[in-house]
């Protein structure tokens, strides 16, 4: 049994990470400071878990957390591109200052591995898809340009000092708890809202954007594997499906499932916005043995059914 700390641990991607993460057996501790996370997201598994409400921007209190960490995984970050443009500031200390912070730790503490969540926001707007790794990164928001210097740094951990460090770009992750009352939340969470409240979904632009939409089971297991592949350290590996949707094409998979003809209305692009984002999973395959265990369609049901009841309960 190894214990594994997982910043973040209280947020959507986080709270499914931890739940897995016990169901194996393994010891888990948790820093969150709980600013888009939440203690209800670990009800399944209260009292399983040690939980540390700390924040990532203050080194000098995080340090000693990190005491008998094997294997931290780092969530932890201001996760929205929107939110990013309007506070590029507040996005920075978190997602870079806060990263340099766990990677201090976590060598001080002879952390065996870190692996920390990167972006498919990095590949910007390149035309070549699907993403490759071996890409030139285009930054188009302060939150791509903070998760690129985190792998940055990453790098620097690895081949100055030998700190393992693995870089996973998540694509697209959706799921159950994805925060459905958040305005930063993703945008499967809030079209799903908008069906079971019986409002109008709105599209920034002309919905022909696209992206790898990952069921959050998916992303679980690859990190996993990513703790503790021999491969895996100093590289920075895509986590997708290799196939993405358009937005209109969500909505038509929507009216499927909820059996209506939802129109969604229209707005202006959004600032910083992506066009097109495909994942190659290739290296993730040959490095992790990773393949993606649930597809789009049978994630979004399992997460239609989640925010149907969770709205039920509220
Ligand atoms: P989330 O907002 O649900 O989780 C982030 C967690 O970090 C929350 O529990 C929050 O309270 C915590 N946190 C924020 N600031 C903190 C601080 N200063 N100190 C300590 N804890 C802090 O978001 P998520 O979607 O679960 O994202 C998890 C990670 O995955 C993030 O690093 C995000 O950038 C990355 N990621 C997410 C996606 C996606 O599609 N959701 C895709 C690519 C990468
Ligand atoms: C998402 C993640 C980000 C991650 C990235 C990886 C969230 C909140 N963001 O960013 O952490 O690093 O994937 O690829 O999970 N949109 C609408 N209507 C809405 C909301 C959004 O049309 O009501 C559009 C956006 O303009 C965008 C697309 O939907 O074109 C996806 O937006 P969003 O879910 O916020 O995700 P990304 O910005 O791709």
């Amino acid at each position: 049994m190894a214990l594994y700390m997982v910043t973040g641990g209280a947020g959507f991607i986080g709270s499914h990470m931890v739940e897995e993460l016990v169901r194996r057996g393994e010891s888990v501790r948790i820093l969150d400071n709980l600013s888009t996370g939440r203690e209800a997201n670990l009800a399944a598994v209260k009292g399983k878990i040690d939980f540390r409400h700390a924040d990532i921007r203050d080194l000098a209190s995080i340090r000693p957390l990190f005491a008998g960490v094997d294997y931290v995984i780092h969530l932890a970050a201001l996760a929205s591109v929107a939110r990013s443009m309007e506070d590029p500031v507040e996005t920075t200390l978190v997602n870079l200052n806060g990263t340099l912070h766990v990677f201090l730790a976590a060598r001080e503490a002879n952390v065996k591995r870190v692996v920390m969540a990167a972006t498919a926001a990095a590949y910007g707007d390149d035309p070549a898809l699907p993403r490759v790794e071996t890409q030139t990164p285009q930054p188009l928001s302060p939150y791509a340009l903070t998760k690129l210097a985190g792998e940055y740094y990453g790098q620097i951990f690895y081949r100055s000092f030998g700190q393992e460090i693995v870089a996973l770009r998540f694509f697209n992750i959706f799921g159950p708890r994805q925060d459905p009352q958040s305005p930063y939340t993703g945008v499967l969470s809030k079209f799903i809202v908008t069906y079971l409240r019986g409002t109008t979904p709105t599209i920034f632009g002309d919905g022909e954007q696209s992206r790898d939409f990952t069921y959050v089971a998916n992303v679980v297991d690859a990190t996993l594997r990513a703790c503790l592949a021999p491969a895996a350290p100093g590289k920075v590996i895509n986590v997708g499906t290799g196939k993405s949707s358009t937005l209109n094409q969500t909505i038509t998979l929507l009216n499927t499932i909820f059996g209506l003809q939802v129109k969604p209305q229209y707005g202006p692009p959004r600032m910083g916005d992506v066009r097109h984002s495909t994942a190659d999973i290739s290296l993730a395959r040959a490095t992790l043995g990773y393949e993606p265990l649930v597809s789009f369609e049978e994630g979004l049901r399992r997460t239609v059914d989640s925010l149907r009841t969770a709205l039920a309960e509220a």
